[in-house]
């Protein structure tokens, strides 16, 4: 079956409401809703085609290596679905630095499933490959979907488009993390008292963040999604031993975005499993919110 060929393209997602925890049973199922929007300037294109020996896997014109952990559960489940077990070959190039909290699992997982998809001939439904996408990375599943995605427990579905909404990443740091996000979501379910709180809550909030982008309140949004994820890093920080992803340069977005908001909220930040942060605002303010981070001298990243 030589030359044949998949190609798959998709974005990371930037999750507003965070999903944070999840059931112990390896599937990556969420403990909580959530609801991201999915980050079109941001790409990573994937190519397979049989290889020899093992799965093997370039990143943005790197050498091979073996394939990960995480793709190779999203291999498996095309193999077992196909009968096809023949060895593949995988080429990824991202638009964007991959390992610096720039949800690079989230998008290169996606479009890995997107491409075997298509390598396979199997014709899946977004609803199927958003399963399956779950399988390697829990975020991965709303990367499926474009505009603003919902997640839940058992599928992720896109609910609504916001097109005046702009979104750049902030980056500090391009260092990996030290505690990923499955460990860190452990420690967090496993010994967080303020977590417990979160989940009790969580369900109105995800109600309420609908209603905002729906009606496209910014200013209701924009707050929500800076206290969603205040409340995540709090929950990182109340585990034991603590997790921190933010560092000082993270708390310095979060103090401009607080100086600039005080006549009135037209930034929000959040930040992922790491310091970088997602500024999130409407086309009307965006050149100015970019100009404010530029000559404060952060390396930005358009991202929607
Ligand atoms: O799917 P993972 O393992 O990349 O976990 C994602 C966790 C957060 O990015 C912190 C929150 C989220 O909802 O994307």
């Amino acid at each position: 079956m030589a030359g044949r060929e998949g190609l798959g393209i998709s974005h990371p997602n930037i999750a507003f409401i965070k999903y944070w925890g999840k059931e112990a049973s390896g599937e990556n199922i969420p403990l909580n809703g959530s609801i991201s929007q999915t980050l079109t300037e941001l790409k990573t294109v994937t190519r397979v085609v049989c290889g020899e020996g093992g799965d093997m896997i370039t990143y943005d014109g790197a050498s091979f290596e073996k394939v990960d952990a995480k793709a190779e559960k999203v291999i498996s489940i095309f193999r077992k679905m196909t009968g096809d077990s023949s060895p593949l070959k995988i080429i990824t190039e991202s638009n964007f630095p991959a390992s610096c909290g720039l949800a690079s699992s989230a998008s290169g997982i996606s479009a890995l499933a997107l491409a075997l998809n298509d390598f396979y001939s199997a014709s899946l439904p977004e609803e199927e490959l958003s399963k399956i996408s779950r399988a390697g990375s829990g975020s991965a599943a709303r990367s499926i979907h474009k505009g603003i995605v919902h997640m839940q427990k058992d599928a992720a579905r896109s609910v609504c488009h916001w097109p005046e909404l702009r979104i750049f990443a902030v980056l500090v740091s391009g260092e990996k993390k030290k505690v990923g996000s499955t460990e860190g979501m452990q420690r967090t379910v496993a010994t967080s008292s303020l977590f417990k709180q979160r989940q009790s809550s969580i369900g109105e909030k995800l109600e309420k963040m609908l209603l905002h982008v729906k009606g496209r309140d910014f200013e209701k949004f924009a707050l929500l999604t800076m206290k969603d994820s205040n409340e995540m890093h709090a929950c990182c920080m109340d585990s034991f031993p603590p997790v921190f992803y933010m560092n000082d340069r993270s708390r310095e977005i979060v103090e401009t975005v607080n100086n600039f908001n005080a006549g009135g909220i037209r930034l929000a930040y959040t930040f992922d499993a790491g310091p970088n942060a997602f500024i999130v605002t409407l086309q009307s303010t965006y050149s100015e919110a970019w100009g404010l981070f530029e000559r404060k001298g952060f390396t930005l990243v358009a991202a929607l």
